[in-house]
């Protein structure tokens, strides 16, 4: 992470363009946009990140897209888009089949990427995309963008620096109940062909990469169980379509340095919206972040005062704390779109380094071998070995 580092204050500011493509224009590529108009506004870099050309299927939605995001331009094709030479960089914001074909696309071509998570649909196409990206010589991350709120940033200086002592245990959830209802439409996200699973691959991703992230640690065994509550659901044309991936998704780990992990993700969890959160327990300590209250930290360390012990909450949103000083002053809090401007500026600050930015592509594999494991423990019933 390079923004934790003291701010590169002095930076001329806008001295060379940064020409992005981004493809694909509704959910993520809303908030990429936004991470591409903001970033220069907020961090000084070396480049100038300029929306360039925003890629689709259908002309009149990209217009639309074009003029709502500002793009200067839009476009349908995109082997004409990656043929270009005043695009820098391939910004993948599209669903999950499609990011291994556009990435070795654009890698061909000489384009730092972008991309999406998960990675990939298989860890066959993730390694694919690794080599491609060696092969090239161009700069790759993935946009696991949670990594990146301040309290987060600063939830892994604190296990690095060795405030927790040890760790022994995380505990991750990312629950939803945007599937609960029977009567929630069909989608992407309920054809494997389109997204390799449903809540596993979309949430456990984020919960996989974080844990990661904070502890260092890497997965070495899991043993999974799924479910699927509601095996049709309408399209938006009243078509009755097959669901064919997990409605829930909950596995152990066995982790490095013999750490034990529970993870648990679900789209069917009434009343639970966006509850993404992780819990470390080490020797000496624990901490909790969890997305719905973001900027907030809460610690618990032995080494406090028996009589005072407890569960404290840090407000990350002071300038000591990692990207905070980017913004407001101290305690003028932040919001979800932030994290993606943090994963670009970061990006941004690495093309022209030999600094690998993280998570790049070796890491969405790592994400995608304990996910690909995961659904075959769900399958066999057994213990299965994560190999990336
Ligand atoms: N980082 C996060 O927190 C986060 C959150 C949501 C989604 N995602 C990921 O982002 C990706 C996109 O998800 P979304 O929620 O934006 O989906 P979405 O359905 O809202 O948008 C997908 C976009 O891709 C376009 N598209 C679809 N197929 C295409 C193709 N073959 N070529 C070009 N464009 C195509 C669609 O027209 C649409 O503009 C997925 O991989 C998803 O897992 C990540």
């Amino acid at each position: 992470m390079v923004t934790s580092q003291p701010k590169a204050q002095g930076t001329a500011v806008g001295t060379r363009p940064l020409r992005v493509a981004m493809v694909g224009h509704a959910f993520m590529g809303r908030a990429h946009s936004n991470a591409l108009r903001q970033v220069n506004r907020f961090f000084d870099l070396p480049r100038d990140v300029v929306p360039a050309l925003v890629v689709g299927r259908d002309a009149a939605r990209v217009e639309a897209a074009r003029r709502k995001f500002g793009f200067e331009e839009g476009g349908t094709d995109l082997a004409a888009a990656l043929a270009r030479d005043d695009i820098d960089v391939v910004d993948i914001a599209t669903p999950n089949d499609t990011h291994c074909g556009i990435a070795l696309a654009a890698l061909k071509a000489k384009k730092h990427v972008l991309c999406e998570k998960p990675l990939a649909l298989s860890v066959a196409d993730a390694r694919k995309m690794v080599a491609a990206a060696k092969k090239s010589g161009r700069h790759v991350g993935v946009w696991h963008n949670y990594r990146r709120s301040p309290a987060a940033s600063l939830a892994q200086r604190m296990i690095a620096r060795g405030d927790l002592g040890a760790i022994r245990q995380v505990r991750a959830v990312y629950l939803q109940d945007w599937l609960a209802s029977a009567d929630s439409p069909w989608s992407w996200r309920n054809d494997r062909a389109v997204c390799g699973s449903g809540a596993h691959g979309d949430l456990n991703a984020h919960l996989i990469d974080m844990t990661r992230f904070l502890c260092g640690l890497e997965f070495e065994a899991v043993c999974g169980i799924e479910q699927t509550y509601t095996k049709k659901r309408k399209d938006a044309a009243g078509k009755l379509r097959p669901v064919d991936v997990d409605d829930a998704f909950a596995f152990l780990a066995r982790l490095s340095g013999g750490v034990i992990g529970t993870f648990e993700s679900t789209r069917v969890a009434p009343g639970r919206k966006n509850h993404n959160r992780i819990e470390v327990s080490g020797e000496r300590g624990s901490l909790v972040w969890n997305l719905e209250r973001m900027n907030e930290l809460e610690v618990f360390r032995y080494d406090e005062p028996r009589d005072s012990q407890g569960f404290r909450t840090v407000i990350a949103m002071d300038g000591v704390h990692p990207y905070a000083a980017h913004w407001w002053p101290d305690g003028h809090i932040i919001g979800y779109e932030h994290t993606f401007v943090h994963t670009l500026a970061d990006f941004v600050l690495t093309l022209d380094s030999a600094q690998r930015f993280r998570p790049d592509f070796e890491d969405g594999l790592a994400v995608q071998a304990v996910l690909e494991a995961a659904q075959k423990s769900a399958i066999s019933g057994r213990w299965q070995a994560v190999k990336g």
